[in-house]
């Protein structure tokens, strides 16, 4: 079927955004081309998200959509992957009977020769095998070996890099061990071959994504003796940080996500220190404040144990910015506990937070609990967490005004095309006047003048390089 277009439309983490943009590559390579936009392809892929039942809804709304075009549209293609493919399994073509092909979480590679046999007259074709098997692991490292063809990426300036596939933390509320798997580790090799590679397409900022990105290759490799550390890191998240900054010169930054308290240890604290690429910025999320809701949640963690991950960041790397996720309205959460958490993200001190309304998932241990906060509850701490966010968030990026922040530069800004946008090492969107010949993935610096809870505005200091 080469020759057709197709159009990747992308739900969930960044996580679900790399493994497009690894599926939009590999299509090239089969000979298809990206489509001019989604009204106009041949084939639409839907990548899904399970980890709220709103995630799947706006999913299924979208194939649903996708699939009653295909009578004006006809020879259009319309498929489903990612993890709501792999919870629903073959049940989502009763759901969705106009769907041609469902793939799940580990058998992405699979796509091209599934269109293949759809272009023979096959239909309704499914691969969400069972997780775990000797196969379905295979399957999985095939899906994210290094693309060789980087020519489709979402983001010219900043990419997003898979170091550690599934999860084995099982938190109580969260469907992604079952739908994404046990937790693998890339090799370091090939991590840093798919660096070398979004690099040399034009890429300045990599961010390694794993669910508990601190769990890399702690438990199924032995780092390669090959590789050395002359550091002194024992550690491989801090090894894989030195080798990448090390080996690949033309790399600006390094980030990661997400963190887990357990995960930060002297030797990670040691690297955000020394390590000039690795940036001033870790994702952590929190969930709640509470001991009780911690310990039903089976986080691994109290607000004493959280708290002290806080700190040990900030002694070793005192501008760090620290942001979060939260669970409001989780099963039995009492306003005493939700108080609880509004302290601690206070004693915490956030530069950001996403904060998220409890939502059951079917399997889970919490499915299992009563759903006893209201909607019209969860709605209620969602909204005084946004506000207490943005206040505490406008307090924090006070201490920038009148400073210097180096900012990598994106492109025209969303909301005003005249002034251009980027990021600063602590992941704050900075919008400025672009000075004259500035080209995406120039470093300025940018003198700050005004802020906002999440944006900071600004000047050039200089001309950019
Ligand atoms: N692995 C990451 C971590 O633990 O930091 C989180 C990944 S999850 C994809 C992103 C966020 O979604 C979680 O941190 C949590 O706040 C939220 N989340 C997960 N399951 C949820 C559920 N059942 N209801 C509401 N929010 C949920
Ligand atoms: Fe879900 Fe917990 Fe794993 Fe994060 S660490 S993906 S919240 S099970
Ligand atoms: Fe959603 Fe799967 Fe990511 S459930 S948040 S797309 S790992």
């Amino acid at each position: 079927m080469p020759n057709k277009t197709f159009s990747i439309r992308t739900y969930g983490c960044q996580m679900n955004e790399r493994d497009s943009e690894v599926l939009a590559n590999r299509l090239v390579a089969h000979g298809y081309r990206p489509a001019e936009d989604e009204k106009s392809a041949d084939i639409v892929v839907v990548n899904s998200c399970s980890v709220r039942g709103k995630a799947e809804d706006k999913a299924l709304g979208k194939i649903g959509l996708l699939c009653a075009e295909r009578r004006d549209r006809p020879g259009l293609i319309v498929g489903l992957m990612g993890c709501m493919a792999q919870r629903l399994g073959p049940d989502v073509f009763k759901r969705v009977p106009g769907l041609s092909f469902s793939v799940g979480t580990r058998a992405a590679v699979k796509i091209p020769e599934l269109l293949a046999r759809i272009q023979s007259g096959e239909d309704h074709l499914c691969e969400t095998a069972v997780l775990d098997d000797e196969e379905s692991r295979e399957s999985l490292h095939d899906s994210y070996a290094s693309p060789e063809h980087l020519a489709v990426l979402t983001q010219p300036v900043s990419a997003f890099v898979t170091i550690l596939l599934g999860c084995n933390r099982r938190c109580a509320y969260c469907i992604v061990p079952d739908v994404r798997g046990d937790e693998h580790s890339r090799h370091p090799d090939e991590i840093l071959h798919e660096v070398r590679e979004l690099v040399a397409a034009g890429v300045r900022d990599v961010t390694l994504l794993g669910q508990s990105v601190m769990n890399y290759g702690r438990r199924d490799f032995q780092w390669p003796a090959h590789i050395p550390s002359p550091m002194g890191f024992t550690e491989p998240l801090p090894r894989l940080f030195e080798l990448i900054a090390r080996e690949v010169p033309g790399l600006a930054r390094i980030r990661f996500t997400s963190s887990h308290p357990s995960g930060v240890t002297d030797e990670l604290a040691r690297a955000l220190r020394e390590i000039p690429t690795v940036c001033p910025h870790v994702h952590m999320a929190m969930q709640s404040g509470s001991d009780r809701v911690l310990k039903t949640m089976r986080r691994g963690y109290d607000a004493a144990g959280y708290l002290a991950a806080v700190a040990k960041l900030r002694a070793a790397v005192p501008d760090i910015a620290i942001t979060t996720d939260v669970i409001v309205g989780f099963p039995g959460e009492t306003e005493a506990d939700f108080e609880d958490t509004r302290r601690v993200m206070d004693e915490a001190g956030f530069d950001n937070a996403f904060i998220f309304k409890y939502s059951p998932r079917p399997g889970t241990p919490a499915a299992e609990m009563e759903d006893d906060v209201s909607e019209a509850e969860k709605a209620r701490r969602n909204q005084v967490l946004l506000e207490d966010q943005d206040v505490r968030g406008l307090a924090i990026n006070a201490r920038f005004v009148d400073t210097t922040t180096e900012v990598l530069a994106e492109g025209p800004s969303l909301r005003n095309a005249d002034r251009w946008s980027g990021r600063n090492p602590q992941n704050k969107i900075v919008v400025f006047d672009p000075p004259p010949d500035i080209v995406p993935g120039d470093l300025v610096p940018i003198h700050v003048v005004e802020v906002h809870p999440q944006t900071l505005f600004g000047d050039p200091t200089k001309p950019p390089r």
